[in-house]
């Protein structure tokens, strides 16, 4: 049978209202991507799991189909999140293909073009508040529990059950669960459907990495920020809703939550691109964690399977690398010209 999304292929293990009337851009089965030459440096088998590649670049819209597809088979006519941006255009794109009115509050400034752009382009109602992600997040709340209007944010539990399909397919493709599960933390409803999705699978259960970014990093710091600040916009967020469940996450895995610095973020950023997998900052983090934890003499990961979780792709934010670059050189249409500037 040709693909049909998340919900069809792995439906049955979702806890999903029996109303639920799906809607699909055929997101999921995303490619574990082998990483050899990163592999060989940090002494471990390493994979990609290259959440971009999803219909609207991020790893959003697994979750997205279960929450649209629910909210719109109770007889939802609005939806609202908060975003950093890639919520946006994920609840954007599945409202639009609902024929749902979609409105999205994103902090003033902070939202990288790409997302953006996606979050118009699909029709959302695109507002910039004069404030945080976090702040964003308690005014959608409200909202949402004054008026009729459905919350598509990482608090509903249905956007957790979209997003196990994720640890179900790692486990499908490697037959078992990896070693260690390495990714970004911002609002914790990744981690969270993550471990929840192994928990249930019953094919093992990984070692979870969950990568802050220093300036952004209340799970860290065991409080939370009053203004986060990182250059991985994606994760700019103080006071994450599921923050217990990621503790617990990891915990109960054996694993831990670190911080890594903006520099270090941007590194590993460049490293990925240069084995060809393109993200956006964010989804660099998990990355920059686990190489983060061998420079300081970590054997953890050494000879295990790892996978990392890549959450977003690098076209969503374009800007972070063209404004890090001087602009490319011009030259005269001459093929002198061309065979001078690459001797
Ligand atoms: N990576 C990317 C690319 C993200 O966009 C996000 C979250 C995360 C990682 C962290 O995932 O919040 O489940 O811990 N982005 C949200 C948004 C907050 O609004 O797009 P999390």
């Amino acid at each position: 049978m040709t693909y049909q999304g998340v919900l069809r292929r792995y439906g049955n293990l979702l806890d999903l209202p029996a109303h639920t009337k799906a809607v699909t851009l055929l997101e999921g089965d995303t490619p574990l991507i082998p990483m050899p030459r990163l592999g060989r440096e940090l002494d471990c088998e390493l994979y990609v799991k290259f959440e971009g590649l999803n219909p609207t670049g991020s790893f959003k819209d697994r979750g997205m189909t279960a929450a649209i597809s629910e909210a719109i088979g109770r007889g939802a006519e609005t939806v609202i999140c908060a975003s950093t941006g890639n919520t946006a255009a994920s609840a954007a794109a599945y409202a639009a293909r609902a024929g749902l009115r979609a409105i999205v509050l994103i902090p003033e400034g902070k939202v990288a073009v790409g997302k953006l752009a996606g979050a118009i382009a699909y029709g959302a109602e695109v507002i910039q508040l004069q404030g945080s992600f976090d702040d964003a997040l308690s005014l959608v709340v409200e909202i949402t529990q004054k008026t009729p209007i459905a919350l598509v944010n990482s608090i509903n539990p249905f956007r957790i059950e979209g997003q196990k399909t994720a640890a179900f397919e790692i486990c499908d493709v490697l037959s078992s669960a990896p070693d260690w599960l390495c990714l970004p933390v911002g609002n914790a409803g990744n981690i969270t459907s993550y471990w929840a999705g192994f928990r249930q699978y019953q094919k093992g259960l990984p070692r979870i990495l969950g990568v802050q970014a220093e300036g952004a990093a209340p799970l860290v710091l065991g409080h939370p920020v009053e203004k986060p600040e990182t250059v991985a916009t994606a994760i700019r967020i103080g006071k994450p809703a599921r923050g217990e469940q990621a503790l617990e996450a990891a915990q109960e895995s054996k694993g831990k939550i670190i911080a890594v610095s903006d520099a270090e973020i941007l590194s590993a950023q460049r490293i990925l691109a240069g084995e060809g997998v393109w993200v956006e900052p964010a989804s660099a983090a998990g990355i920059a964690g686990l190489i983060a934890e061998t420079n300081q003499g970590s054997s953890a990961a050494k000879g295990k399977k790892v996978v990392a979780i890549c959450t977003g792709h690098g076209l969503k934010d374009p800007s972070i690398v063209t404004e890090s670059f001087a602009s490319p050189r011009v030259i005269p249409s001459r093929y002198e010209a061309l065979i001078e500037v690459i001797q």
